[in-house]
């Protein structure tokens, strides 16, 4: 597993920017097919296009690929802009339940999938601490 994580390895391993955007394009999928997917798909708008490339293009620099969501859209703190958003366990846990299924279809190593999902499960904490604080100061 320490292969990845290191320089651009993961971002080639998740077949660049195609093999990234064919992963989120399916994470959206599964977010809005599976019961497990209901409750956070209703936090976001109904068209997912405008998500679909920001997260595209957010995965692709933090794998270690281009930082081309920089570029495009400015610069962004992953737990800041879901801090308006209840984000408690259970969303926490959908959304990674959702990644976690769109991995399965992937063409990728499978240590490549594991590994990936374990990373993602750090940002998908911190944004809950980062939500559920801001809602406990708020009263
Ligand atoms: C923990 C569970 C998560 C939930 C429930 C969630 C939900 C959402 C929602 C509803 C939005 C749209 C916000 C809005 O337009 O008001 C959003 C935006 C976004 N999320 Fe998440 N998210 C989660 C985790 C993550 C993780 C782990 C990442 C990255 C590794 C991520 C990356 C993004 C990005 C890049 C945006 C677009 C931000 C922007 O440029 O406006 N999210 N998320």
């Amino acid at each position: 597993m320490a292969k990845y994580g290191q320089g651009d390895t993961s971002f080639l391993a998740a077949g660049g920017e195609e093999g990234v955007r064919k992963l989120v394009d399916e994470f959206y999928l599964q977010m809005e097919t599976l019961e497990e997917g209901k409750e956070i798909r209703a936090m976001h708008r109904d068209d997912l296009s405008m998500i679909t490339d920001k997260l595209t293009l957010f995965l692709t620099g933090w794998l270690g690929g281009p930082r081309q969501y920089g570029e495009k859209y400015g610069r962004i703190s992953i737990p800041m802009v879901h801090r308006h958003l209840d984000i408690k366990e259970k969303e926490r846990d959908a959304w990674l339940f959702c990644m976690n299924e769109a991995l399965k279809k992937q063409d990728y190593d499978e240590d490549f999938k594991t590994y990936l999902i374990g990373v993602l499960a750090f940002p998908a904490e911190r944004i809950r601490q980062v939500s559920q604080s801001a809602r406990s100061s708020e009263g």
